[in-house]
Protein backbone atom coordinates (compact mmCIF):
# COMPACT_ATOMS: atom_id res chain seq x y z
CA UNK A 1 0.00 0.00 0.00
CA UNK A 2 0.92 3.66 -0.58
CA UNK A 3 0.56 4.98 3.13
CA UNK A 4 3.23 7.88 3.38
CA UNK A 5 5.94 6.06 5.37
CA UNK A 6 5.50 6.50 9.02
CA UNK A 7 9.04 5.82 10.51
CA UNK A 8 7.80 6.23 14.13
CA UNK A 9 5.76 2.72 13.87
CA UNK A 10 8.14 0.46 11.86
CA UNK A 11 8.93 -2.04 14.51
CA UNK A 12 9.11 -5.80 14.45
CA UNK A 13 6.55 -7.16 11.09
CA UNK A 14 4.54 -9.81 11.38
CA UNK A 15 5.26 -12.23 8.01
CA UNK A 16 1.08 -12.24 7.66
CA UNK A 17 -2.30 -11.15 9.49
CA UNK A 18 -6.12 -11.46 8.00
CA UNK A 19 -9.11 -9.91 9.07
CA UNK A 20 -12.24 -11.64 8.23
CA UNK A 21 -15.46 -11.98 8.40
CA UNK A 22 -17.38 -15.02 9.03
CA UNK A 23 -15.60 -18.38 9.97
CA UNK A 24 -15.97 -20.05 6.81
CA UNK A 25 -13.18 -17.88 5.56
CA UNK A 26 -11.50 -18.09 8.60
CA UNK A 27 -11.49 -22.20 7.99
CA UNK A 28 -10.26 -21.82 4.71
CA UNK A 29 -7.10 -19.54 5.66
CA UNK A 30 -5.80 -21.37 8.55
CA UNK A 31 -4.97 -24.55 6.85
CA UNK A 32 -2.68 -22.63 4.15
CA UNK A 33 -1.66 -20.07 6.56
CA UNK A 34 -0.12 -23.26 8.18
CA UNK A 35 1.45 -24.37 5.07
CA UNK A 36 2.97 -21.19 4.42
CA UNK A 37 4.70 -21.44 7.91
CA UNK A 38 2.62 -18.74 9.19
CA UNK A 39 0.37 -18.26 12.53
CA UNK A 40 -3.25 -19.58 12.11
CA UNK A 41 -3.64 -17.49 15.00
CA UNK A 42 -2.82 -14.17 12.61
CA UNK A 43 -6.26 -14.97 11.03
CA UNK A 44 -8.81 -12.39 12.94
CA UNK A 45 -12.26 -11.43 12.96
CA UNK A 46 -13.21 -7.93 12.45
CA UNK A 47 -13.06 -7.55 8.47
CA UNK A 48 -11.69 -4.74 7.17
CA UNK A 49 -13.02 -2.31 9.90
CA UNK A 50 -10.92 -3.80 12.26
CA UNK A 51 -7.77 -4.16 10.28
CA UNK A 52 -7.61 -0.07 10.14
CA UNK A 53 -8.38 -0.23 13.69
CA UNK A 54 -5.61 -2.36 14.45
CA UNK A 55 -2.98 -1.35 12.02
CA UNK A 56 -3.44 2.08 12.91
CA UNK A 57 -1.98 1.78 16.32
CA UNK A 58 0.53 -1.40 15.35
CA UNK A 59 3.19 -2.22 12.37
CA UNK A 60 1.86 -3.54 9.20
CA UNK A 61 2.30 -7.32 8.30
CA UNK A 62 4.15 -8.09 5.19
CA UNK A 63 0.63 -9.76 3.41
CA UNK A 64 -2.25 -8.49 4.38
CA UNK A 65 -5.72 -10.57 3.83
CA UNK A 66 -8.68 -7.95 4.01
CA UNK A 67 -12.32 -9.65 3.95
CA UNK A 68 -14.44 -6.68 2.62
CA UNK A 69 -17.56 -8.92 2.73
CA UNK A 70 -19.02 -6.15 5.63
CA UNK A 71 -17.89 -2.89 3.95
CA UNK A 72 -20.72 -0.84 2.08
CA UNK A 73 -17.85 1.02 0.34
CA UNK A 74 -15.54 -1.17 -0.44
CA UNK A 75 -13.48 1.44 -2.68
CA UNK A 76 -13.63 4.66 0.23
CA UNK A 77 -13.36 1.79 3.06
CA UNK A 78 -9.86 0.09 1.38
CA UNK A 79 -8.44 3.64 0.68
CA UNK A 80 -9.01 4.21 4.35
CA UNK A 81 -6.99 1.04 5.38
CA UNK A 82 -4.41 3.14 2.62
CA UNK A 83 -4.00 5.65 4.98
CA UNK A 84 -2.54 3.36 8.17
CA UNK A 85 -0.78 0.34 6.64
CA UNK A 86 2.91 0.92 5.76
CA UNK A 87 4.63 0.97 2.21
CA UNK A 88 5.49 -2.67 0.92
CA UNK A 89 2.39 -4.07 2.92
CA UNK A 90 0.85 -6.36 0.07
CA UNK A 91 -3.15 -6.74 0.59
CA UNK A 92 -5.36 -9.29 -0.89
CA UNK A 93 -8.49 -8.29 -0.46
CA UNK A 94 -11.84 -10.66 -0.73
CA UNK A 95 -15.59 -9.81 -1.03
CA UNK A 96 -18.54 -11.79 -2.69
CA UNK A 97 -19.22 -8.84 -4.87
CA UNK A 98 -18.22 -10.10 -8.51
CA UNK A 99 -17.80 -6.80 -10.86
CA UNK A 100 -15.28 -6.37 -12.59
CA UNK A 101 -15.24 -2.58 -12.28
CA UNK A 102 -14.92 -2.78 -8.58
CA UNK A 103 -11.49 -5.22 -8.80
CA UNK A 104 -10.49 -2.85 -11.46
CA UNK A 105 -10.77 -0.11 -8.97
CA UNK A 106 -9.72 -1.90 -6.44
CA UNK A 107 -6.25 -2.96 -8.27
CA UNK A 108 -5.33 0.59 -9.22
CA UNK A 109 -6.06 1.52 -5.72
CA UNK A 110 -2.61 -0.20 -4.44
CA UNK A 111 -4.33 -3.98 -3.80
CA UNK A 112 -2.45 -7.09 -4.90
CA UNK A 113 -5.51 -9.10 -6.00
CA UNK A 114 -9.01 -9.68 -5.16
CA UNK A 115 -10.75 -13.01 -4.24
CA UNK A 116 -13.79 -13.69 -4.93
CA UNK A 117 -15.71 -15.01 -1.81
CA UNK A 118 -16.59 -18.67 -1.18
CA UNK A 119 -12.78 -19.16 -1.27
CA UNK A 120 -10.66 -22.07 -2.69
CA UNK A 121 -7.28 -23.13 -1.63
CA UNK A 122 -5.41 -22.75 -5.08
CA UNK A 123 -6.28 -19.17 -5.65
CA UNK A 124 -5.62 -18.70 -2.16
CA UNK A 125 -2.31 -20.30 -2.72
CA UNK A 126 -1.52 -18.70 -5.38
CA UNK A 127 -2.36 -15.24 -4.06
CA UNK A 128 -0.23 -16.18 -1.43
CA UNK A 129 2.45 -16.89 -3.74
CA UNK A 130 2.22 -13.91 -5.63
CA UNK A 131 2.50 -11.79 -2.83
CA UNK A 132 5.55 -13.43 -1.58
CA UNK A 133 7.17 -13.58 -4.73
CA UNK A 134 6.28 -9.43 -4.78
CA UNK A 135 7.98 -9.26 -1.26
CA UNK A 136 11.25 -11.01 -2.65
CA UNK A 137 11.40 -9.18 -5.64
CA UNK A 138 14.49 -6.39 -6.29
CA UNK A 139 13.83 -3.94 -3.16
CA UNK A 140 12.69 0.33 -4.02
CA UNK A 141 15.71 1.89 -4.32
CA UNK A 142 17.13 3.12 -0.97
CA UNK A 143 15.51 6.54 -0.37
CA UNK A 144 18.57 7.65 1.28
CA UNK A 145 20.96 6.97 -0.79
CA UNK A 146 21.74 10.40 -2.86
CA UNK A 147 23.21 8.89 -5.73
CA UNK A 148 21.12 10.05 -9.04
CA UNK A 149 19.61 7.49 -10.91
CA UNK A 150 21.73 5.79 -13.62
CA UNK A 151 20.00 5.40 -16.77
CA UNK A 152 21.85 3.60 -19.77
CA UNK A 153 20.87 2.31 -23.41
CA UNK A 154 22.71 -0.11 -25.44
CA UNK A 155 22.43 0.08 -29.18
CA UNK A 156 23.70 -2.07 -31.92
CA UNK A 157 25.51 -0.06 -34.75
CA UNK A 158 23.99 -3.32 -36.38
CA UNK A 159 21.99 -6.49 -35.73
CA UNK A 160 23.91 -9.33 -34.33
CA UNK A 161 27.22 -7.14 -33.26
CA UNK A 162 26.49 -7.90 -29.59
CA UNK A 163 24.22 -5.29 -28.28
CA UNK A 164 22.20 -7.77 -26.23
CA UNK A 165 25.09 -9.45 -24.88
CA UNK A 166 26.20 -6.29 -23.68
CA UNK A 167 23.35 -4.78 -22.23
CA UNK A 168 22.91 -8.44 -20.26
CA UNK A 169 26.61 -8.41 -18.89
CA UNK A 170 26.70 -4.33 -18.07
CA UNK A 171 23.13 -5.28 -16.24
CA UNK A 172 24.65 -8.13 -14.49
CA UNK A 173 27.59 -6.41 -13.25
CA UNK A 174 25.98 -3.58 -11.73
CA UNK A 175 23.51 -5.47 -10.15
CA UNK A 176 26.31 -7.86 -9.00
CA UNK A 177 29.55 -6.36 -8.93
CA UNK A 178 28.10 -2.65 -7.59
CA UNK A 179 25.06 -3.68 -5.70
CA UNK A 180 22.81 -1.68 -7.45
CA UNK A 181 19.06 -2.98 -8.12
CA UNK A 182 19.05 -2.80 -11.78
CA UNK A 183 16.05 -2.86 -14.05
CA UNK A 184 16.59 -5.05 -17.84
CA UNK A 185 14.33 -3.57 -20.19
CA UNK A 186 14.58 -5.61 -23.30
CA UNK A 187 13.08 -3.29 -25.89
CA UNK A 188 13.20 -5.96 -28.98
CA UNK A 189 9.39 -6.82 -28.13
CA UNK A 190 9.77 -9.81 -30.63
CA UNK A 191 12.81 -11.15 -30.51
CA UNK A 192 14.44 -9.75 -27.66
CA UNK A 193 16.52 -11.90 -25.29
CA UNK A 194 17.07 -10.34 -22.31
CA UNK A 195 15.06 -13.37 -20.66
CA UNK A 196 16.48 -15.71 -22.52
CA UNK A 197 20.31 -14.80 -21.97
CA UNK A 198 18.94 -15.20 -18.46
CA UNK A 199 17.02 -18.49 -18.17
CA UNK A 200 13.87 -17.07 -17.35
CA UNK A 201 10.33 -16.70 -19.18
CA UNK A 202 9.63 -12.96 -20.31
CA UNK A 203 6.02 -13.37 -18.59
CA UNK A 204 3.26 -11.22 -19.89
CA UNK A 205 4.65 -7.38 -18.21
CA UNK A 206 5.98 -5.68 -21.46
CA UNK A 207 3.40 -7.00 -23.66
CA UNK A 208 0.76 -5.78 -21.12
CA UNK A 209 2.49 -2.34 -20.83
CA UNK A 210 1.97 -1.62 -24.55
CA UNK A 211 -1.64 -2.70 -24.43
CA UNK A 212 -2.36 -0.62 -21.68
CA UNK A 213 0.00 1.88 -21.06
CA UNK A 214 -2.45 3.82 -18.47
CA UNK A 215 -2.00 0.82 -16.26
CA UNK A 216 1.76 1.46 -15.79
CA UNK A 217 2.87 2.48 -12.31
CA UNK A 218 4.48 1.72 -9.49
CA UNK A 219 2.53 -1.67 -8.60
CA UNK A 220 2.94 -2.80 -11.83
CA UNK A 221 6.21 -2.55 -12.09
CA UNK A 222 6.83 -4.73 -9.18
CA UNK A 223 4.22 -7.09 -10.38
CA UNK A 224 5.52 -7.33 -13.98
CA UNK A 225 9.33 -7.70 -13.78
CA UNK A 226 10.83 -10.86 -13.56
CA UNK A 227 13.45 -11.36 -11.08
CA UNK A 228 16.97 -12.78 -12.08
CA UNK A 229 18.35 -12.68 -8.73
CA UNK A 230 17.91 -9.84 -5.48
CA UNK A 231 19.24 -6.84 -7.35
CA UNK A 232 18.21 -7.76 -11.03
CA UNK A 233 14.91 -7.65 -12.62
CA UNK A 234 14.15 -8.43 -16.54
CA UNK A 235 11.24 -7.05 -18.51
CA UNK A 236 11.41 -8.65 -22.00
CA UNK A 237 8.41 -10.01 -24.51
CA UNK A 238 7.88 -12.36 -27.08
CA UNK A 239 5.32 -10.33 -28.64
CA UNK A 240 3.41 -12.49 -31.00
CA UNK A 241 4.78 -11.84 -34.82
CA UNK A 242 1.61 -12.35 -36.51
CA UNK A 243 0.48 -8.94 -36.21
CA UNK A 244 2.31 -5.29 -35.49
CA UNK A 245 3.15 -3.61 -32.30
CA UNK A 246 1.02 -0.74 -31.79
CA UNK A 247 2.36 1.87 -29.76
CA UNK A 248 3.40 5.11 -29.82
CA UNK A 249 6.17 4.95 -27.64
CA UNK A 250 4.18 6.36 -24.55
CA UNK A 251 4.32 2.97 -22.78
CA UNK A 252 8.13 2.94 -23.23
CA UNK A 253 8.25 6.25 -21.79
CA UNK A 254 6.26 5.28 -18.80
CA UNK A 255 7.71 2.34 -18.25
CA UNK A 256 11.37 4.04 -17.56
CA UNK A 257 9.54 6.91 -15.58
CA UNK A 258 8.44 3.74 -13.12
CA UNK A 259 11.50 1.94 -13.44
CA UNK A 260 13.68 4.97 -12.80
CA UNK A 261 11.40 5.41 -9.35
CA UNK A 262 11.81 1.68 -8.56
CA UNK A 263 15.08 0.61 -9.28
CA UNK A 264 18.84 2.36 -9.14
CA UNK A 265 20.16 1.39 -12.33
CA UNK A 266 18.52 0.89 -15.77
CA UNK A 267 19.91 -0.79 -18.74
CA UNK A 268 17.94 -0.42 -22.03
CA UNK A 269 18.45 -2.69 -24.63
CA UNK A 270 17.12 -0.51 -27.33
CA UNK A 271 17.13 -1.89 -31.03
CA UNK A 272 18.23 0.97 -33.21
CA UNK A 273 15.16 1.08 -35.37
CA UNK A 274 13.17 2.40 -32.23
CA UNK A 275 15.54 5.77 -32.41
CA UNK A 276 13.57 6.06 -35.16
CA UNK A 277 10.52 5.69 -34.31
CA UNK A 278 10.39 6.93 -30.36
CA UNK A 279 13.61 9.35 -30.32
CA UNK A 280 12.25 10.70 -27.14
CA UNK A 281 13.04 7.79 -25.24
CA UNK A 282 16.63 8.77 -25.63
CA UNK A 283 15.47 11.84 -23.16
CA UNK A 284 16.35 10.91 -19.66
CA UNK A 285 19.34 8.79 -20.54
CA UNK A 286 22.83 9.71 -19.73
CA UNK A 287 24.54 7.39 -21.25
CA UNK A 288 24.41 5.48 -24.57
CA UNK A 289 26.48 2.73 -25.44
CA UNK A 290 26.73 2.08 -28.85
CA UNK A 291 28.28 -1.54 -29.80
CA UNK A 292 29.79 -2.42 -32.78
CA UNK A 293 31.80 -4.49 -35.44
CA UNK A 294 34.97 -3.43 -36.70
CA UNK A 295 33.57 -3.66 -40.19
CA UNK A 296 32.63 -1.49 -43.45
CA UNK A 297 29.22 -1.88 -42.48
CA UNK A 298 29.00 -1.24 -39.16
CA UNK A 299 31.09 1.97 -39.64
CA UNK A 300 28.87 2.47 -41.76
CA UNK A 301 25.99 2.66 -39.58
CA UNK A 302 27.70 4.17 -36.18
CA UNK A 303 28.72 7.37 -38.38
CA UNK A 304 24.88 7.70 -38.82
CA UNK A 305 23.95 6.75 -34.98
CA UNK A 306 26.49 9.33 -33.42
CA UNK A 307 25.33 12.07 -35.75
CA UNK A 308 21.95 10.95 -34.67
CA UNK A 309 23.08 11.77 -30.77
CA UNK A 310 25.07 15.10 -31.84
CA UNK A 311 21.47 16.45 -33.38
CA UNK A 312 18.82 14.53 -31.48
CA UNK A 313 20.49 14.11 -27.79
CA UNK A 314 22.95 16.14 -27.24
CA UNK A 315 22.51 15.87 -23.64
CA UNK A 316 23.45 12.14 -23.83
CA UNK A 317 27.02 10.73 -23.58
CA UNK A 318 27.70 8.52 -26.05
CA UNK A 319 30.38 5.60 -25.36
CA UNK A 320 31.60 2.89 -28.30
CA UNK A 321 32.34 -0.75 -27.94
CA UNK A 322 33.69 -2.72 -30.13
CA UNK A 323 32.91 -6.26 -29.41
CA UNK A 324 33.74 -9.70 -31.11
CA UNK A 325 37.12 -8.21 -32.20
CA UNK A 326 39.09 -10.78 -33.75
CA UNK A 327 42.94 -10.30 -34.09
CA UNK A 328 44.42 -7.65 -36.44
CA UNK A 329 45.14 -9.90 -39.26
CA UNK A 330 41.68 -11.01 -39.53
CA UNK A 331 40.04 -7.80 -39.05
CA UNK A 332 37.84 -6.05 -41.89
CA UNK A 333 39.03 -2.33 -40.97
CA UNK A 334 41.88 -1.91 -38.12
CA UNK A 335 40.75 0.04 -34.92
CA UNK A 336 42.31 2.82 -36.53
CA UNK A 337 40.95 3.20 -39.44
CA UNK A 338 37.41 2.84 -38.16
CA UNK A 339 38.23 5.13 -35.65
CA UNK A 340 39.22 7.56 -38.53
CA UNK A 341 36.02 7.00 -40.18
CA UNK A 342 33.76 7.41 -37.17
CA UNK A 343 36.31 10.78 -36.43
CA UNK A 344 36.65 9.93 -32.76
CA UNK A 345 38.19 6.65 -30.52
CA UNK A 346 36.62 3.98 -29.38
CA UNK A 347 36.39 3.48 -25.86
CA UNK A 348 36.35 -0.14 -25.29
CA UNK A 349 37.38 -3.25 -27.32
CA UNK A 350 36.15 -6.52 -26.31
CA UNK A 351 37.58 -9.73 -28.27
CA UNK A 352 35.63 -12.21 -29.83
CA UNK A 353 35.60 -15.39 -27.11
CA UNK A 354 33.41 -17.93 -29.03
CA UNK A 355 33.66 -20.47 -25.86
CA UNK A 356 32.44 -18.00 -23.71
CA UNK A 357 29.56 -17.11 -25.92
CA UNK A 358 28.33 -20.39 -26.05
CA UNK A 359 28.82 -21.49 -22.54
CA UNK A 360 26.72 -18.42 -21.47
CA UNK A 361 24.05 -19.19 -23.91
CA UNK A 362 24.67 -23.04 -22.45
CA UNK A 363 24.16 -21.82 -19.31
CA UNK A 364 21.25 -19.41 -19.72
CA UNK A 365 24.15 -17.15 -17.88
CA UNK A 366 24.95 -13.22 -18.89
CA UNK A 367 27.83 -13.45 -21.30
CA UNK A 368 30.60 -11.45 -18.48
CA UNK A 369 29.12 -13.76 -15.84
CA UNK A 370 30.09 -16.86 -17.89
CA UNK A 371 33.61 -15.46 -18.59
CA UNK A 372 33.77 -13.58 -15.11
CA UNK A 373 37.52 -14.96 -14.41
CA UNK A 374 38.33 -13.86 -18.50
CA UNK A 375 40.34 -11.34 -17.99
CA UNK A 376 39.68 -10.66 -21.99
CA UNK A 377 36.37 -9.58 -20.12
CA UNK A 378 37.88 -6.97 -18.29
CA UNK A 379 36.83 -4.25 -20.81
CA UNK A 380 32.88 -5.02 -19.68
CA UNK A 381 33.92 -4.60 -15.87
CA UNK A 382 35.36 -0.64 -16.87
CA UNK A 383 32.36 -0.41 -18.74
CA UNK A 384 30.41 -0.83 -15.79
CA UNK A 385 32.60 1.21 -13.67
CA UNK A 386 32.51 4.13 -16.20
CA UNK A 387 29.01 4.04 -16.49
CA UNK A 388 27.93 4.54 -12.70
CA UNK A 389 31.11 6.97 -12.10
CA UNK A 390 29.52 9.13 -15.09
CA UNK A 391 26.16 9.09 -13.56
CA UNK A 392 26.98 8.93 -9.65
CA UNK A 393 29.51 12.44 -10.79
CA UNK A 394 26.13 13.91 -12.46
CA UNK A 395 29.25 14.86 -15.18
CA UNK A 396 29.76 13.46 -18.27
CA UNK A 397 33.73 12.68 -19.09
CA UNK A 398 33.73 13.29 -22.65
CA UNK A 399 33.96 16.88 -22.53
CA UNK A 400 35.98 17.93 -25.94
CA UNK A 401 39.63 19.28 -24.85
CA UNK A 402 39.81 23.35 -25.11
CA UNK A 403 40.06 24.55 -28.57
CA UNK A 404 39.44 21.27 -30.42
CA UNK A 405 35.86 21.78 -31.15
CA UNK A 406 34.14 20.40 -34.26
CA UNK A 407 36.78 20.69 -37.17
CA UNK A 408 38.09 17.33 -37.69
CA UNK A 409 36.03 16.37 -40.54
CA UNK A 410 37.53 19.17 -42.20
CA UNK A 411 40.92 17.39 -42.56
CA UNK A 412 39.37 14.25 -44.25
CA UNK A 413 37.88 16.02 -46.91
CA UNK A 414 34.83 14.60 -48.50
CA UNK A 415 31.35 15.03 -46.07
CA UNK A 416 29.60 11.99 -47.52
CA UNK A 417 29.65 9.07 -45.73
CA UNK A 418 31.38 7.07 -48.33
CA UNK A 419 33.93 9.62 -49.06
CA UNK A 420 34.94 8.99 -44.89
CA UNK A 421 34.65 5.40 -45.70
CA UNK A 422 36.64 5.04 -49.06
CA UNK A 423 39.61 7.26 -46.93
CA UNK A 424 39.63 4.76 -44.36
CA UNK A 425 39.06 1.39 -46.26
CA UNK A 426 41.68 -1.04 -47.13
CA UNK A 427 43.22 0.07 -50.55
CA UNK A 428 41.86 -2.42 -52.87
CA UNK A 429 38.82 -1.99 -51.45
CA UNK A 430 39.20 1.43 -52.46
CA UNK A 431 40.03 2.19 -55.36
N1 LIG B 1 32.47 -10.88 -27.57
C1 LIG B 1 31.82 -11.90 -28.16
N2 LIG B 1 32.48 -12.97 -28.60
C2 LIG B 1 31.84 -13.98 -29.21
N3 LIG B 1 30.52 -14.02 -29.43
C3 LIG B 1 29.79 -12.97 -29.03
C4 LIG B 1 30.40 -11.85 -28.37
N4 LIG B 1 29.43 -10.96 -28.10
C5 LIG B 1 28.27 -11.50 -28.56
N5 LIG B 1 28.47 -12.69 -29.11
C6 LIG B 1 27.47 -13.57 -29.75
O1 LIG B 1 26.93 -12.90 -30.86
C7 LIG B 1 25.57 -13.28 -31.07
C8 LIG B 1 24.71 -12.05 -31.22
O2 LIG B 1 24.69 -11.35 -30.01
P1 LIG B 1 23.49 -10.45 -29.52
O3 LIG B 1 23.91 -9.85 -28.25
O4 LIG B 1 22.21 -11.17 -29.56
O5 LIG B 1 23.51 -9.35 -30.68
P2 LIG B 1 22.51 -8.13 -30.97
O6 LIG B 1 21.70 -7.90 -29.76
O7 LIG B 1 23.44 -6.99 -31.26
O8 LIG B 1 21.75 -8.52 -32.17
C9 LIG B 1 25.19 -14.12 -29.88
O9 LIG B 1 25.22 -15.45 -30.27
C10 LIG B 1 26.27 -13.85 -28.85
O10 LIG B 1 26.52 -14.94 -28.03
MG1 LIG C 1 19.59 -7.91 -29.51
Amino acid sequence: MNAPFNPGRTGHREPFSAFVCDETTAEALRPIAIELGWSPEKVNKGGLRNAVQTLSVSASPNVLFVDLSESGDPLNDINALAEVCEPGTVVIASGQVNDVRLYRDLIASGIQDYLLKPLNPDSLREAFANAQAILNAPKLADPGSDRPHCAVAVIGARGGVGASTVATSLAWLISEKQKRTTALLDLDVHFGTGALALDLEPGRGLTDAIENPSRIDGLFIERAMVKASDTLAVLSAEAPINSPVLTDGAAFYQLQEEIRGAFECTIVDLPRGMLVLHPHLITDIQIAVLVTEFTLAAARDAIRILSWFKSNAPQTQVIVLANKVHPQALLEISRKDFEGSIERKVDFVVPAEQKIAAQAAKLGKPFAEAGKNAKSLAPLVELAGRVTNITDSGERDDAPAKGSKGGKSDAKGGSSLLDKLKLSMPKKAAK
